[in-house]
C-alpha cells in the first residue's frame, strides 16, 4: 500500500477576488503534492473556501444578493484561479456544504456535552468594524485604540466559549517535543513566545442578532459558530469519512499562523481526542511595493494576469524561485520578466534548442551515444549528483526554491560544459576521438536535460512534459528514473523546441 500523504491549503474568504496571496500558496502546495506523488505517495490534496461571517453578509446585503448567492458567485472565481494555475487537488470544500456543517456540529455538541464549550457574560471594548472584543494590549503606545479598529464602544454580550486555557500546557509539551510541527522552525518561537502569557478561552459565538451567516449551535440556536472553529474544522470534515487523519501538511501564511493553525486548532483536536496534524508549512507575505499584496492593495489581483500574458508554467516558476518559504518576497514586473528572460529563455529555453540543433546537424536528429568520457563528462555528472542532492533535500524541507537554485545551477553547468566542449568545433575535425567527444557531448546534455524535465514536472507541469517529449523521451509518472543513466541515446529528437516565447511588452499607453 502506497504511504499517503493529506495535504491541504488554507480555505480563502470568500470576501472578494481571488490574488497573488492566494495563487502564490495553492501553486507551492500543488507542487508539493505534485512531487509527493511522483514520489509514489498516495496523496490527498484539499484546498477550499471560508464561507461564512460577518463581512460575507455585510457584502451580500450591500450588493443585494443573498450570502449564499455572493458566495457562489466568488467561489466560481477562486475555482477558476486554480485551472488557470494548473492547480491539482483532489477535493475543494466550501464551508456553507452540509458535509462540512454536519461535523462542525458534532464537534460543538461532543464539547459542550464535554462540559469544554460553556456560555459566559462578556462586558468589554469592542470594536464594531473587526466584530471583536479588545484588550489593553490591543491599544497602540498612546492608549488609543489603532484605525483599524475604527469605532471603539463599551459593549455586554452573552456568548459561548471554548475552553483553550485548559490545553495550555499540553500544547507547549506538544510543539516542544515535535520540532518539525511548525516549518520553518524559527516560526516555532514565535509561537511558544505567545504560549509564555496564560492564554483567554476562546470565544466561539455570536448572537443571531447580530451575525447570521453561519453554523448554528446545535444546543443553542440563537447562536451562530464564530470564524475559527468553523473554517479550522475544514481539514478534517473534508475527509472525517476517508481514513485519511491526520493531515501531513497544512500551508499557511504566516499571518494566521499563531493562534489559529499552532493554538486553537491542536487544542480544538486534543479536546476531541482526535491527533494534531502533523505539519504545518508556513510562507511569508508577497509585497507589491513593499506593502503586503491583497484585496485592498488592488494591484495584486492584476499580478495574476502575468500566467495568462507569460503561460501559467513560468508564473508557477517565478513564484517558487522567487519567494524563499516562510520569507516575504516582493513581486515586480521587473523580476518577474527578469526571470522568464534570464532562466527560462536564455539558460533552460536556449540549452534545448541547442541540443536540438546539433544533434540535427550532426546526427540527423538521433541522439548519439556516448564515446568518450574524459573530465567535462565527470564533471557534468557531479553537478547532476549536487543538484539532485540539493533537490531532494530541499523538498524534504519543502524549500522549492532552494530545489530550483540547485538545478539551475546545473543547467548553467550544462552550458558551461557544451562552451567547453564546443561542439561546433568538433563537428569540422576529422580526428576520430573528436566525433567520440561531439557525440558524447551531446549524448550527456540530452540526459541532463532528461534529468531536468523529469526535475520540473512538480513546477512546471505541462513546460517539462513538452521538453520531454521534444528531446524523445516519455514523461515519466514518478522519480523511477531520475538517476543518471545516459537514457537519451538512440531516440528522435525535434527540430526546435520553443518553450519560452518572447513576449511583446504591452503598447505604450497613448500619450
Ligand atoms: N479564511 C482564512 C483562512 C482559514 S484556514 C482554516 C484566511 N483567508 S485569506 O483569504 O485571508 O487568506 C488565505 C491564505 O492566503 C492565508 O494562508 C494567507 O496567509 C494567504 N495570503 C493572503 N495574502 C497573502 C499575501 N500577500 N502573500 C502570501 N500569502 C498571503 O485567512
Amino acid at each position: 500500500m502506497p504511504e499517503s500523504f493529506y495535504i491541504t491549503t488554507a480555505i480563502d474568504y470568500a470576501n472578494g477576488a481571488p490574488h497573488l496571496g492566494h495563487a502564490y500558496e495553492k501553486v507551492l502546495a500543488d507542487v508539493l503534492a505534485r512531487h509527493a506523488r511522483m514520489s509514489g505517495r498516495k496523496v490527498h490534496f484539499l484546498t477550499g473556501l471560508d464561507e461564512h461571517g460577518q463581512k460575507v453578509q455585510q457584502t451580500a446585503m450591500k450588493r443585494g444578493v443573498t450570502p449564499q448567492q455572493l458566495v457562489d458567485e466568488v467561489a466560481v472565481g477562486f475555482r477558476e484561479m486554480l485551472s488557470e494555475l494548473g492547480i491539482s487537488h483532489d477535493d475543494y470544500i466550501r464551508t456553507t456544504e452540509p458535509r462540512h456543517r454536519k461535523v462542525v456540529q458534532e464537534f460543538l455538541s461532543k464539547l459542550h456535552a464535554d462540559g469544554l464549550i460553556f456560555k459566559d457574560t462578556k462586558s468589554g471594548w469592542y470594536s464594531v468594524r473587526q466584530e471583536q472584543f479588545l484588550s489593553d494590549k490591543d491599544r497602540d503606545e498612546n492608549g488609543a485604540w489603532p484605525e483599524i479598529y475604527g469605532e471603539v464602544t463599551q459593549t455586554t454580550e452573552e456568548n459561548y466559549y471554548f475552553r483553550l486555557s485548559q490545553f495550555q500546557p499540553w500544547l507547549i509539551e506538544h510543539i516542544r517535543s515535535h520540532p518539525d510541527f511548525i516549518l520553518p522552525r524559527f516560526r516555532q518561537n514565535q509561537v511558544l513566545e505567545f504560549l509564555k502569557e496564560p492564554m483567554n478561552d476562546l470565544c466561539i459565538s455570536r448572537p443571531k442578532s447580530r451575525l447570521t451567516w453561519g453554523i448554528e449551535l446545535p444546543f443553542d440556536k440563537e447562536f451562530v459558530t464564530y470564524v475559527w472553529f468553523d473554517a479550522l474544522t475544514n481539514y478534517y470534515s473534508a475527509v472525517a469519512d476517508k481514513g485519511l487523519w491526520p493531515a501531513d501538511v497544512h500551508v499557511i501564511g504566516k499571518d494566521i499562523l499563531s493562534p489559529p493553525h499552532a493554538v486553537y486548532w491542536p487544542c480544538m483536536l486534543r479536546a476531541m481526542g482526535i491527533e494534531a496534524p502533523r505539519r504545518l508549512l508556513v510562507h511569508g507575505w508577497w509585497t507589491i511595493d513593499k506593502k503586503k499584496a491583497s484585496k485592498s492593495a488592488g494591484n495584486a489581483t492584476d499580478s495574476l494576469s502575468f500566467a495568462r500574458s507569460h503561460g501559467k508554467d513560468a508564473f508557477r516558476y517565478y513564484l517558487c524561485r522567487e519567494m524563499v518559504v516562510g520569507q516575504d518576497a516582493d513581486f515586480s514586473e521587473t523580476s518577474f520578466n527578469g526571470r522568464y528572460k534570464a532562466d527560462l529563455g536564455n539558460s533552460l529555453g536556449n540549452l534545448v534548442n541547442r541540443l536540438l540543433n546539433m544533434v540535427g546537424r550532426n546526427c540527423a536528429g538521433v541522439v548519439p551515444a556516448p564515446a568518450a568520457d574524459e573530465d567535462p563528462e565527470r564533471s557534468v555528472r557531479s553537478l547532476w549528483a549536487d543538484a539532485r542532492r540539493t533537490y531532494d533535500e530541499a523538498f524534504a524541507e519543502h524549500q522549492v526554491s532552494r530545489a530550483l537554485e540547485g538545478l539551475w545551477t546545473f543547467i548553467n553547468g550544462l552550458n558551461a560544459y557544451i562552451e567547453t566542449r564546443a561542439p561546433w568545433k568538433l563537428a569540422k575535425s576529422a580526428e576520430p576521438a573528436d566525433r567520440a567527444r561531439l557525440d558524447s557531448c551531446l549524448a550527456h546534455v540530452s540526459e541532463g536535460l532528461r534529468l531536468v524535465g523529469t526535475a520540473l514536472l512538480p513546477v512546471m507541469p505541462d513546460t517539462a512534459a513538452t521538453l520531454l517529449r521534444h528531446i524523445g523521451q516519455p514523461v515519466p509518472s514518478d522519480f523511477g528514473s531520475f538517476d543518471w543513466s545516459l537514457a537519451g541515446s538512440g531516440v528522435k529528437v525535434a527540430e526546435k523546441c520553443i518553450l519560452f516565447p518572447q513576449i511583446d511588452p504591452p503598447p505604450a499607453p497613448a500619450a
